[in-house]
């Protein structure tokens, strides 16, 4: 439960609406209390015409007519009451669950910030459906408990009291009688509530279960068919079908149970409710009339009282839920950006002694790493898969920071800039290429502020990359859509997009993660030579397991198992006839091979 109270600083915030609608509940039920009073002066009133009637010497029709006028006058005042108990019960759910909403809309939107500050590594430590299920579900689940829950609870505690007084000011000792049952139905209550609560969640559990299965089931449909294996999927998922159908149906099972213990209960209640007031009427301790208003006293009561263990449900949810969330909201982020300054980026880059090591798999991935790149210098890297060249280049973006040694950007510890300067100084061609499910015009314009590419930019960037005329070529040309809905594009041609969207920003520093290695070797010359363009005077630093691709790099270092085993030019390198010169010459070969 204490999870939840993250929650009351947006009660806080909230507190007119939620104020506001304690007080409706409250009118609203101030009324429907009064309402069954008037069953008993009516039910007095006709007491009263019915023994004058009896009197010698009356006129009947006349008496009829008073009584019946009488009655009339109280059923519109009743409908006045019903009337307002509903408005005030419609203003009720107009701010407490608009309330509601709202805080699920800003607790949305906190959970979405804090995604966005947490680091790569929280990322990989938490699945996607995880992230998805926080933000949506169980958000979900806390609104249930800011709204519904808040308001039936609300409305129980108003509703118990105004109804508990009426009667005690009525009569205390029928008013004893008539609750007795009450107990019971709690406890009945509470037991049947948490039958059906554990075999709810069996049921949503069985329910993911089988949405994982199909979801998986559907995006390896191509692997299903070459392997012609549709018969023992769809066995799988008719298994996992059946189970939920029992669990379904076994929770049907319960539920049915639910209203009808309910209404035996009320019935009891209202037996005895008759039985005790009749002996009180003939008593002349109470008037009939006061039967008929505990009669909907009772049914009033109840109903409210059956909900607890729904509502005590909801809130158990609600706190499960909110203690998940809250997980995730207290991790502090790893990398902070501690500089807010403006600032102007050279380009000087240099690590010093830098080791690193993965947090969560413990993974080595550079060791004691020496470099140095000037303004305007290429680098290259050059290495076998698992070398740790990605990694480097996540140092440099500060997508990681160093476990050892320190990296420095012009002469600064990287730490000490301003990293959304940082960043946006940065075009990163990340290795596995993400292009959102949106037009390829848009895709490349994400590498500018929103708004700010023009359609030149966008295809100058595309020619650079070598990437327009394909383009042009797709029937809605830079409009085409990609991803899901849209048209699949070949590895080489993501990369290339990938290319333009990074070349588009006109950054200081240019980062190629291997994106080269789905394109022929032809338009990689062209790309190259496209680059060496673009690169002028920014500092670059390209990624490679191919030489063709660093061989005009100022420098180049060969990466091995984490550590720098051999650097410099490709010349000098070549003369060195060790790894790199190995490496060239197998390259080399298999290309005139293929050649
Ligand atoms: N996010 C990560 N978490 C844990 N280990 C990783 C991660 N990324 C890479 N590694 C490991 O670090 C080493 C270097 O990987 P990487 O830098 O991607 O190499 P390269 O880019 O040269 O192929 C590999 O052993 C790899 O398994
Ligand atoms: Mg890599």
């Amino acid at each position: 439960m204490r999870a939840l109270k993250h929650l009351n600083a947006y009660f806080i915030r909230y507190k007119w609406m939620l104020l506001l609608g304690i007080l409706f509940i409250t009118i609203s039920n101030y009324f429907g209390v009064r309402a069954p009073e008037l069953i008993r002066y009516t039910f007095i009133d006709i007491e009263k015409w019915i023994s004058q009637g009896a009197e010698p010497g009356v006129d009947r029709n006349y008496i009829i007519s008073q009584a019946l006028t009488a009655a009339l006058v109280y059923a519109g005042i009743y409908m006045l009451y019903a009337l307002l108990k509903g408005l005030f019960l419609f203003f009720t759910r107009q701010t407490i669950i608009v309330m509601s909403r709202h805080i699920e809309f800003d607790l949305k939107n906190e959970i979405y910030a804090q995604y966005q500050k947490l680091s790569l590594s929280f990322y990989r430590r938490n699945n996607t459906g995880d992230l998805m299920n926080r933000i949506s579900e169980d958000v979900s689940r806390v609104r249930m408990y800011i709204g519904p829950a808040v308001m039936y609870i609300t409305n129980l505690a108003v509703l118990f009291v105004l109804v508990i007084y009426q009667m005690l000011a009525i009569n205390p000792e029928l008013t004893f009688y008539v609750l007795l049952p009450l107990p019971v139905m709690a406890f009945l209550v509470y037991t049947v509530s948490k039958r059906i609560n554990k075999k709810s969640e069996e049921v949503q559990a069985q329910q993911s279960i089988l949405t994982t299965h199909a979801q998986e089931a559907f995006s390896g449909i191509r692997v299903i068919k070459t392997f012609a294996r549709e018969d023992s999927i769809h066995n799988d998922f008719i298994k996992e079908s059946k189970l939920y159908r029992s669990k379904v149906l076994s929770l049907v099972r319960t539920d049915a149970l639910f209203a009808p213990v309910i209404t035996l209960l009320i019935g009891l209640s209202t037996i005895l409710t008759v039985y005790i007031g009749c002996l009180k009427a003939f008593d002349g301790e109470v008037k009939v009339g006061v039967i008929a208003e505990f009669v909907i006293y009772v049914n009033m009561l109840t109903w409210p009282f059956a909900t607890v263990g729904w509502v005590s449900s909801l809130i158990q949810r609600a706190a499960a839920s909110q203690e998940r969330i809250n997980e995730f909201l207290h991790i502090e982020p790893e990398i902070v950006n501690h500089n807010h300054n403006e600032m102007t980026i050279e380009g000087h880059l240099q690590f010093r002694n830098v080791s690193f090591t993965y947090p969560d798999s413990g993974i080595k991935a550079l060791r004691a790493i020496d470099l140095e790149v000037k303004p305007g210098q290429t680098l290259a890297i050059i290495g076998k898969t698992g070398s740790g060249k990605s990694t480097l280049a996540s140092l440099i973006c500060r997508l990681y920071e160093a476990t050892d040694g320190e990296v420095l950007l012009d002469k600064q510890d990287i730490r000490s800039a301003n990293l959304d300067i940082l960043r946006s100084s940065i075009g990163y061609v990340p290795q596995d290429v993400f292009l959102f499910s949106d037009t390829i015009a848009n895709n490349i314009a994400f590498g500018l502020k929103q708004g700010s590419a023009s359609q030149d930019k966008i295809v100058q960037s595309a020619k650079d990359a070598c990437i327009h005329d394909n383009i042009t070529g797709f029937k809605d040309g830079y409009e085409t859509l990609v991803g899901e809905r849209g048209i699949t594009l070949s590895g080489g041609q993501k990369q290339r997009v990938s290319i333009a969207r990074a070349i588009i920003r006109e950054p200081r520093i240019l980062i190629f993660d291997d994106c080269l290695s789905a394109v022929d070797t032809e338009t990689e010359d062209q790309i190259l030579k496209n680059l060496r363009r673009i690169m002028a005077g920014r500092t670059s630093v390209i990624i490679s397991h191919r030489v063709s691709t660093v061989r005009h790099a100022d420098k180049i270092i060969v990466l091995q198992q984490g550590s720098i085993i051999e650097q410099g030019s490709h010349q000098e390198l070549i003369d060195k006839k060790g790894y790199y010169f190995d490496l060239h010459r197998k390259q080399l070969l298999e290309s005139q091979k293929i050649g």
